[in-house]
């Protein structure tokens, strides 16, 4: 496979013909101190202004970050690394969005530092550098009109080098294009047309290597078609499932013995499926961070 965007049409591979890729497993929060709604980004801020219980934000925070540390004492996860929220930087929270950690071939880490749509985003970038510096990454980023908001838009393929590539609200197309060459791997672009799902991470789980989740009104044909030619299972979620619990923002963690999945408590089908692919399951309640458009996925970044 080429390091280079592969349209659906000139997909000629599927996910046994990808070179392995070793899977992150440490996880990075950033605290809820000063999270909030003030703007309207994406349409579940709607009406949400000045809606925010902070208190229960906190706690269910904690209790996400608490998930975390117990996966840490058994070891599926090495580390859960915390950095402190800013004043004002009220989506800081969202940590899945600022950066996008990769391994090279060589075994090089190097990080792509995110260039955020909205104004009142951008600045959170910077709080991200010194923690990768520190780890000994290598720091890229792309010029600034080429908008990539990280692990939000683009998604690894379980354990195969391959990143697929959400755009069409956030990120740009052009961003895939530029990271395919810059993290030496093949990317495939998913066109995102539904305002519900306005990042990957809203509406798309691989589980593992051969299956993925995802919720088929959020993709146009082409995407759908590639989607299906690199996955052998594909589970079509129901909409009303997906954007009323957030349940495609599920986090699925692979450890050697164990699969573990953290999602938005109360999805149905979501659940049914995350069992059947033998995920042993944490639900918990992020309703707070759901009024700003985000659960569990957009809290974390799984990084090495
Ligand atoms: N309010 C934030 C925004 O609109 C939510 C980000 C959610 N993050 C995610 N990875 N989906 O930017």
């Amino acid at each position: 496979m080429q390091a280079r965007c592969y349209p659906a049409t000139e997909i000629d591979f599927s996910y046994a013909d990808l070179k392995d890729m070793p899977v992150p497993d440490r996880i990075l929060m950033v605290t809820p101190t000063y999270f909030d709604v003030i703007d309207v980004k994406n349409t579940y801020m709607e009406g949400q202004m000045g809606m925010i219980n902070k208190d229960l934000a906190r706690q269910q925070w904690d209790s996400l970050f608490q998930i975390c540390k117990q996966l840490e004492i058994e070891g599926v996860l090495s580390e859960v690394a915390l950095i402190e929220g800013v004043p004002d930087l009220v989506d800081m929270v969202f940590s899945a969005n600022q950066s996008l950690p990769w391994m090279l071939p060589t075994g090089q880490k190097v990080v792509v530092l995110s260039n955020m749509r909205y104004e009142g985003r951008k600045d959170e970038v910077q709080y991200f550098k010194p923690f990768y510096e520190e780890r000994g990454y290598l720091i890229q980023q792309l010029s600034e009109e080429i908008l990539l908001e990280g692990n939000g838009d683009f998604i690894p393929h379980p354990g195969r080098r391959l990143l697929w590539a959400g755009h069409g609200h956030r990120s740009n197309l052009e961003a895939a294009v530029q990271l395919a060459e810059m993290l030496q791997t093949p990317i495939i672009p998913l066109k995102l047309v539904s305002e519900y799902f306005y990042h990957l991470d809203t509406c798309f789980v691989p589980i593992d290597e051969r299956t993925v989740m995802l919720c088929s009104a959020a993709f146009d044909e082409e995407s759908l078609s590639a989607i299906r030619q690199v996955f052998e299972t594909v589970i079509d979620i129901p909409e009303d499932e997906a954007v009323s619990t957030f349940s495609l923002n599920a986090l699925v963690l692979q450890a050697a013995e164990s699969k573990h999945a953290i999602l938005q408590k109360g999805s149905v089908e979501t659940i049914k499926a995350l069992r059947t692919a033998g995920c042993i399951l944490h639900e918990t309640d992020t309703a707070e961070f759901m009024k700003s458009g985000g659960s569990v996925f957009c809290m974390k970044m799984l990084f090495f």
